[in-house]
């Protein structure tokens, strides 16, 4: 610590431009007055909040791993702004349009709480640059409370820029940083600070979009014996390259030290924020990220194949949730796919069943047996359109720690001596709504290989 001021002068240096600015505010104690019932659009001035650019100066850490998450990338991400930009066309009704134009609150959060972008058809090519980094430090750590548990209900007390940062809330009861004021935040230990947002409801017709923290909430990770209770923080801020932290993987403590400079502590907290999606980070950083994924997707579910019916045509498949604290697959359970690949080999190596592959074009058969949310129009018809999502016709994703069997209806017994081969597969998006997507091709996503079992009759 013997050179913080040092530290911080050089840090001013680089954020003001090289222009050093004046010590005092820096450790002054303002009083922020805080209006909670305007934390909506254009509720707080942009000037107000940090780049993360500024935080990595001291916490380089913890900026490379935030990096080229999904996070950082909630705003750039190119499937989602091609997504939302295709839902939004064509729309005539002014709720499903409400909706269609809703997800800048959570993808481009700190652009939408200071009035631009206000929706998805805004010019989003004037988004700020604080703003373009989705969901950046300063927002998570400005956080102090929470109005509405879905739809992204967080309460904010940013401080006034840069001369002048405030008050960073953290998991710390005991810190004094120079640059900013730190506080004791009880609601960053929880996951709840994850779960107003991944929650999502429909903001007319209140459908519920995405369900993860009510999945989490209903899971036995939830408990109120503490050797029990798992947050999301303590699966998704605990993984790092090669320690997957999982429900079904060791969770170790991560000792460091939250600054370049500052005393070690027992655990930091890491902030890859790694969860299913390979494709997205992995072309951002090198594929550091998109490995992470691969690795925690692997540490997911096991599958079991019970063939003892198999000459009565008869096979049975159990897929368990091992290792996520909610639905598998959780997020756009719509869009997510999680589906079960079988082979049947006879002695002779010629193929007897199939279900579940990949055609050349990279599309799921319809017969699939596939575990996902499919949304319908309120009259039982299933839509793509989230913005058209009036009810869930069907949900019947694997929830945490509980098992799903498929009973399978062979054509015919395929003989002694032949193999059984089952794959549990994961891909982000399915190939047919990637094609409905005007301009350039999209690649093909990766296809994850979560599990796999085979089998010899
Ligand atoms: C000049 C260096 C410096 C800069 C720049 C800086 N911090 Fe810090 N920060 C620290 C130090 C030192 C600590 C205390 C670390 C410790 O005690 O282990 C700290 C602690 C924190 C904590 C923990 C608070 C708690 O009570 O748990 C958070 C959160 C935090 N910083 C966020 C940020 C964010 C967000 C930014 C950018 C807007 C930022 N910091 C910029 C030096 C800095
Ligand atoms: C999605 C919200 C979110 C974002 C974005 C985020 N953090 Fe955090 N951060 C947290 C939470 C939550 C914790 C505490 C976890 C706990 O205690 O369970 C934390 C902990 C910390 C701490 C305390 C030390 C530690 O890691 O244990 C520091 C310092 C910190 N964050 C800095 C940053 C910086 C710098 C960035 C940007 C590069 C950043 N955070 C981005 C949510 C976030
Ligand atoms: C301000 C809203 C917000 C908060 C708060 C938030 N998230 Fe997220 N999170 C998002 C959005 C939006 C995305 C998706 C970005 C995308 O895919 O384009 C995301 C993505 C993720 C992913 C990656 C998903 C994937 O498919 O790979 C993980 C993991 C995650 N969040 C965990 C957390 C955890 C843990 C916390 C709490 C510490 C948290 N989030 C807090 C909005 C938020
Ligand atoms: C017991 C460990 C554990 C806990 C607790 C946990 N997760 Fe996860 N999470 C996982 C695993 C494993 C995966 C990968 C499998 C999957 O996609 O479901 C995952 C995946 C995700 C994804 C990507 C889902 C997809 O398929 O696109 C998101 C988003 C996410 N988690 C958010 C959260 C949030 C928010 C919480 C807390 C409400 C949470 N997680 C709690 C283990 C956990
Ligand atoms: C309340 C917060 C919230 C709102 C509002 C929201 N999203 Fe998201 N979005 C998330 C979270 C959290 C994830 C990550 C879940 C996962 O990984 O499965 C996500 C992920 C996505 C993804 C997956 C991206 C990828 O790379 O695979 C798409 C696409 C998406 N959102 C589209 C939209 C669209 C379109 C809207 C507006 C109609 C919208 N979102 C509104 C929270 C939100």
């Amino acid at each position: 610590m013997q050179d913080f001021k040092g530290r911080v002068k050089k840090i001013m240096a680089v954020v003001s431009g090289g222009i050093l600015l004046a010590a005092a505010p820096l450790f002054a104690s303002p009083k922020y007055a805080i209006d909670e019932n305007t934390m909506d659009e254009g509720a707080i001035e942009i000037d107000r909040f940090i780049s993360s650019d500024t935080c990595s100066g001291c916490h380089s850490q913890i900026f490379e791993q935030w990096e080229n998450s999904m996070h950082h990338l909630a705003h750039k991400d190119p499937v989602y702004s091609r997504v939302s930009q295709f839902l939004r066309k064509g729309l005539t009704d002014k709720e499903e349009i409400k909706e269609a134009e809703s997800c800048v609150k959570c993808h481009t959060p700190v652009g939408h709480i200071t009035g631009f972008p206000k929706k998805v058809s805004d010019d989003l090519s004037k988004t700020p640059e604080i703003a373009a980094q989705g969901i950046q430090c300063d927002y998570c750590h400005s956080a102090y409370k929470i109005k509405q548990m879905y739809n992204n209900g967080l309460v904010l007390n940013p401080g006034q820029g840069e001369d002048d940062p405030g008050i960073k809330y953290g998991p710390f009861d005991d810190c004094e940083p120079d640059f900013h004021e730190a506080k004791y935040s009880g609601l960053h230990t929880e996951s709840r600070i994850c779960g107003t947002c991944h929650d999502v409801k429909h903001v007319a017709f209140g459908t519920d979009l995405e369900t993860t923290y009510t999945e989490w909430k209903n899971s036995p990770y939830n408990s109120t014996d503490p050797q029990k209770r798992v947050e999301c923080q303590g699966c998704h801020m605990y993984q790092r390259p090669g320690i997957p932290a999982t429900g079904s993987t060791p969770r170790p403590e991560n000792p460091g030290s939250a600054t370049d400079y500052s005393d070690e502590r027992p655990h930091i907290f890491t902030h890859y924020f790694v969860g299913a999606n390979a494709a997205v980070p992995g072309k951002f950083d090198g594929q550091i990220k998109g490995e992470m994924a691969i690795e925690r997707l692997q540490n997911a579910a096991t599958l079991s194949v019970d063939t003892s019916r198999i000459k009565k045509k008869k096979l049975k498949v159990t897929v368990t949730n091992s290792g996520a604290g909610h639905s598998i697959p959780t997020g756009v359970g719509d869009l997510r796919q999680v589906w079960l690949e079988i082979t049947i080999l006879n002695k002779a190596g010629k193929t007897r069943f199939q279900t579940g592959v990949l055609d050349d074009k990279h599309l799921l058969p319809k017969d699939a047996l596939i575990f996902q949310t499919v949304f319908g129009d309120g009259k039982g018809n299933p839509v793509i359109n989230l913005a058209k999502a009036r009810q869930v016709l069907s949900d019947n994703r694997i929830k945490a720690k509980q098992s799903v069997t498929q009973t399978i209806k062979l054509p015919t017994f395929p003989g002694k001596g032949s193999t059984v081969t089952v794959r549990l597969l994961y891909r982000s998006m399915p190939q047919k709504v990637l094609n409905l997507i005007p301009g350039k091709p999209f690649e093909p996503l990766p296809v994850v290989e979560m599990a796999k079992v085979q089998k010899k009759i």
